[in-house]
């Protein structure tokens, strides 16, 4: 089967850094989909797994996480999918990547994809919405069926991968949603996707919440990073709010300095389930079936943004690039074989 992957941890301008290369076609374990993979989506997580190291893989390694494709055959104890159905997964960090034309996934974590949407819209939505999902509405604790309508939730980085995501299943959740852009482009994005106001995060938020007419925000979903957001978020977080965060920590933070506010914090992190085996593994693939629902009722939309044609190594070196510039816009994806 014909994948891209690497032996060599290289900076993306080197043009082996990803390579096209002829694997074997793997076999499926007992609870495993073996998938034909039509479409994928790159995540800052491609860009961090590849990020240059003194470290040979031999074989390569494989990386693509997003998906969308076709079952074509299923494991022994397989019980909820068949040969022919249409699925989206965001996979496992644990196991060979989807950027392979033949792709394993545990059929806990995968679910049909939205039957109004083709491969590549698909592919845009699952590791981010699983992540919006599970910070937003587990992590954070906001009740999806509009309980908590009126709250404010701010989402930093608003038209970014996750962003894109969060503002959407915030607004259907019936919050009053400030993202940050700071670009026209994404301004209008995060606008397009529902935000209520939009922020740019590259001056100081506190002036422009008051503005609003905000003198602080109960929900914070930071979607960048933790380090250089804390003393903001401390700061515009209300008294008895909350923050989510999915961006790894590269320093020491203060976290007494949340405790004046009995503000409270939660890690996401979206592979936890499929790293871990939690019990509750397959409430991944509920939440993927139930935003294929609401995909397919219109209350979400795909935030694929830039396609950037055919899976292969220049075009997926094209994606990393793009994702290492810091501007994605929604999600790029790739479709087909080529
Ligand atoms: N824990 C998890 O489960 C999990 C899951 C997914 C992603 N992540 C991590 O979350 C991060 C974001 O992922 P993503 O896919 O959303 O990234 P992304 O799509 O690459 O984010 C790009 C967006 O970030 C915005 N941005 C750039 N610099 C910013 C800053 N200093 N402050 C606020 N926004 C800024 C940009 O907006 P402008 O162009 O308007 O400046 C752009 O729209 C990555 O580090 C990723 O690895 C973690």
């Amino acid at each position: 089967m014909r994948a891209v992957g690497f032996h060599h941890y290289l900076p993306i301008d080197h043009p082996e850094s990803l390579l096209d290369l002829e694997l074997p076609e793997p076999t499926p374990g007992p609870h495993d989909l073996r998938v034909r993979v039509r479409a994928v989506a790159v995540n800052p997580v491609d860009v961090k797994v590849r990020a240059p190291k003194p470290k040979v893989e031999d074989p390569p390694r494989v990386l693509g996480w997003d998906a969308a494709g076709v079952v074509e055959a299923v494991g022994a104890e397989v019980s909820a999918f068949r040969p022919g159905d249409q699925v989206y997964y965001a996979g496992s960090i644990a196991r060979s990547g989807s950027n392979a034309e033949v792709h394993l996934v545990d059929e806990r974590i995968a679910a049909r994809m939205p039957q109004s949407l083709g491969f590549a819209d698909a592919a845009a939505l699952p590791l981010t919405a699983l992540t919006a999902w599970e910070g937003l509405f587990e992590r954070l604790g906001v009740d999806r069926d509009g309980r908590d309508a009126g709250r404010t939730v701010l989402v930093i980085g608003g038209a970014g991968g996750v962003g894109s995501m969060v503002v959407q299943l915030a607004k259907v959740a019936g919050l009053r949603v400030v993202a940050t852009a700071s670009r026209e482009e994404s301004r209008a994005w995060a606008s397009a996707l529902g935000a209520d106001l939009v922020v740019d995060h590259r001056a100081p938020l506190r002036p422009q919440l008051e503005a609003a007419g905000l003198r602080h925000v109960e929900l914070i979903f930071n979607t960048q990073s933790t380090d250089a957001w804390w003393d903001t978020m401390v700061d515009v977080v209300a008294p008895l709010g909350r923050i989510a965060g999915i961006v790894e920590t590269k320093g020491p933070i203060d976290f007494g300095k949340l405790m004046s506010k009995s503000v409270s914090f939660a890690w996401e992190l979206m592979f936890t389930r499929s790293l871990h085996g939690t019990p509750d593994m397959a409430v991944q693939r509920e939440i993927l079936t139930r935003v294929a629902a609401w995909v397919d009722e219109g209350r979400l939309r795909t935030t694929r943004g830039q396609h950037l044609g055919q899976i292969n190594a220049a075009n997926l070196r094209a994606a990393h690039a793009h994702i290492e510039s810091g501007q994605a816009i929604g999600k790029l994806v790739l479709e087909g074989w080529g």
